[in-house]
């Protein structure tokens, strides 16, 4: 059982040597990374992806209870204890998802009768996390994008149960982000988001900070920060209402200017 992973610093694009302390992950943690484009976020989690141990063009290394990870991890997929969703999902399989979930779920369960209820889990974890209700007979390609990280999210969570979990850029995908932390937080893994939203860089016990491809802050989340979380939270929301009701051709109403509102003053244009 995998109880801490540690990240060692090496370098950045300039190979000036990090300059932050080695950094530990336990069981339950939720982790956030975040920085500008080209910062070096997908390079960090494919570092641990890998295992790195010099041996990448950063020069990290990462340590698993505090020592190199065994090869068999590297070697063997069933004993990979991480689970990477991408930024890039494609499916090369058309399958329905129902076939989708049970072919992973034996090759992934070391009880094959448990197939069917390890499917209904996931389907049913997948449809709390998107708006949009995921149907077994769906096929995998024709998901929205939505949908589609949240059958990932839920796979990699219940099916893969990978000890740890990393994510590359799950915001834009119409996941309902706060749900989503809370029903994580339930099961005691590491997740490491790569993300540029603030509700769920609040949400995480602390923030690696990436920029010229270093890792150079590790903020933990204070009260103050995290109670912030709800009003973005609201106010996230708030906009998603506003865009959806508008990308699905309708009109905004002033009962939605007064939801905004409650936010803050009104903006000098209202009513110029
Ligand atoms: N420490 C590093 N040393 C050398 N090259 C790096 C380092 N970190 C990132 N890079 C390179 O910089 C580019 C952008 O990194 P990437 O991880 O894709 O950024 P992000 O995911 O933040 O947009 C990639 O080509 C990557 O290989
Ligand atoms: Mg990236």
């Amino acid at each position: 059982m995998i109880r801490q992973i540690t990240i060692i610093p090496g370098h950045g694009k300039s190979h000036a040597p990090e300059s932050v302390p080695r950094i530990e992950l336990n069981m339950g943690d939720v982790v956030s990374i975040v920085g500008p484009t080209g910062s070096g976020k997908t390079t960090l989690i494919n570092d641990i992806e890998l295992f790195a141990n010099g041996d990448t063009p950063t020069g990290r290394r990462i340590l698993i209870d505090g020592e190199a990870p065994p090869n068999i991890y590297r070697e063997d997929p069933a004993y990979h204890p991480i689970a990477l969703i991408t930024q890039h999902t494609n499916f090369l399989s058309d399958l329905p998802v129902k076939s989708f979930l049970s072919t992973h779920a034996q090759i992934r369960s070391a009880d094959p009768q448990n197939v069917d209820e390890l499917v209904a889990q996931t389907l049913d974890f997948a449809n709390q996390l998107t708006g949009e209700p995921i149907i077994l007979s769906s096929r995998m390609t024709e998901l929205s994008g939505g949908q589609t990280r949240a059958l990932l999210i839920a796979d990699a969570t219940i099916v893969c149960n990978t000890p740890i979990v990393l994510l590359d850029e799950v915001e834009n995908a119409g996941i309902h982000r706060t749900r989503a932390l809370e029903l994580l937080r339930a099961y005691k893994k590491i997740f490491i988001f790569v993300t540029h939203d603030p509700r769920i860089a609040l949400l995480s016990d602390f923030r690696i900070v990436m920029r010229h491809g270093s890792i150079t802050e590790v903020i933990k989340t204070e009260a103050a920060e995290r109670a912030f979380a709800v009003t973005v939270s609201r106010l996230d929301d708030a906009l998603s209402r506003l865009r959806n009701t508008i990308r699905l051709g309708g009109r905004l109403t002033q009962e939605d200017m007064a939801g905004l509102n409650a936010f803050g003053p009104a903006s000098a244009e209202v009513g110029a």
